[in-house]
């Protein structure tokens, strides 16, 4: 059991929790002094095993912009990481020094197994190539700002959809809201994991897929360009195949409505060139300043909100069984209980979402 107000992934709250959180930032975004000390005296933990800019510095300055204190790393190397301590025994005792934890890790399933052993709330800055809850909350914070709704949108995604935890996040939370349509704009080799359009077909949501930015983006209220992620690739050679096939260029944006917007979780690498950046339908610098304040109101939503006692696991455990994902975070962390959502033909990793078939 667990009574911590956890986000490992967008469905640990309700959609009308979400619209919540996303309202409170906006009325943070337009009078942030009258929250410069809702966070007096708490401290933030933030564990980054993996590059970040945005992500950990916007939760940064949220929790010092809330009155707060923050301690952490952003190298595990001068962590006692460095010396082979595991997951489970660095995040029990940052735990107890902090009121919530902010992580960021290379493995998918990581947020999970961390909230399994932290004594306070735990928040998933990014799992492997699996999920980015506050991106998402970021996301749909400019999509309200910049078009003033979250439904009846038709939304291309474009590039590394395999990979890209952010999209996958999105794509998930999008497809609760009525009417949004989907564009998936990639190669074959990256294109969105089968588990993820099964999730947009049980919502009722369509999508589409394409292979050029072309064929999509006169059709489109917003285009989600993304980087080819490749610290993901299990072989650099693969990258280089990938890499720069999409190019959203200046002279693409004339086919784009007026009132399209374009939106990317940054970094951008070559993906978009610099000279859209002067065109007022750019959303992205905006979008990376709204990170700031979701994730204030984030931060004081966990903090103040009754926690809702609930198991985080709550599939059959199987000892002999072992998820088949070679990125997954029981591989490396041996004391995590296999766990699995029996679906019948499949078992479901409960912390990577790994389809395992029977
Ligand atoms: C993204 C991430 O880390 O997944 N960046 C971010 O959090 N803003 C996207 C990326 O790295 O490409």
């Amino acid at each position: 059991m667990n009574n911590f107000n956890n986000l490992v992934d967008m469905d640990d709250y309700t959609v009308p929790q979400w619209n919540e959180i996303i309202g409170l930032a906006e009325k943070i975004k337009a009078n942030p002094e009258e929250y410069s000390e809702k966070c007096r005296g708490k401290i933030m933990a933030t564990l980054f095993y993996e590059p970040s800019t945005r992500t950990q510095m916007s939760f940064q300055a949220a929790m010092i912009r809330l009155g707060g204190n923050i301690i952490g790393f952003d190298n595990p190397g001068n962590s006692s990481v460095a010396k082979g301590e595991n997951l489970k025994d660095t995040i029990k005792i940052v735990s107890t020094y902090s009121d919530i934890l902010v992580m960021r890790h290379t493995q998918e399933g990581s947020a999970k197994a961390a909230a399994l052993v932290a004594d306070c709330h735990v928040i998933n800055a990014g799992d492997g190539g699996h999920l980015h809850p506050t991106q998402t909350l970021t996301d749909l914070l400019t999509l309200k700002c910049e078009l003033g709704r979250l439904d009846n949108l038709t939304v291309g995604l474009c590039g590394d959809l395999k990979y890209g935890r952010t999209v996958h996040s999105l794509v998930k939370a999008l497809s609760c809201y009525p009417n949004n349509k989907f564009v998936l704009i990639s190669t074959p080799d990256l294109a969105l994991p089968s588990y993820i359009k099964d999730v947009i077909r049980a919502r009722g949501s369509e999508f589409t897929e394409v292979n050029t930015i072309d064929e999509a983006i006169k059709d489109l209220d917003m285009l989600y360009m993304t980087r080819i992620q490749r610290e993901r690739f299990a072989d650099d050679s693969e990258y280089e195949r990938q890499k720069d096939v999409y190019c959203l260029t200046k002279a693409k944006m004339q086919y784009a409505r007026k009132d399209m917007i374009v939106m990317h979780p940054l970094p951008r690498v070559n993906e978009i060139e610099v000279a859209v950046d002067d065109d007022p339908r750019a959303a992205y610098f905006r979008q990376a300043n709204n990170g700031m304040y979701v994730r204030m109101a984030l931060i004081l939503y966990t903090m103040t909100r009754e926690p809702k006692i609930k198991p985080l696991l709550v599939g059959e455990i199987h000892k002999d069984i072992a998820c088949t994902n070679p990125k997954c975070v029981t591989r490396t962390e041996e004391y995590l209980p296999h766990s699995f959502i029996n679906r019948g033909d499949i078992l479901v990793c409960e912390y990577c979402d790994e389809r395992i078939l029977l």
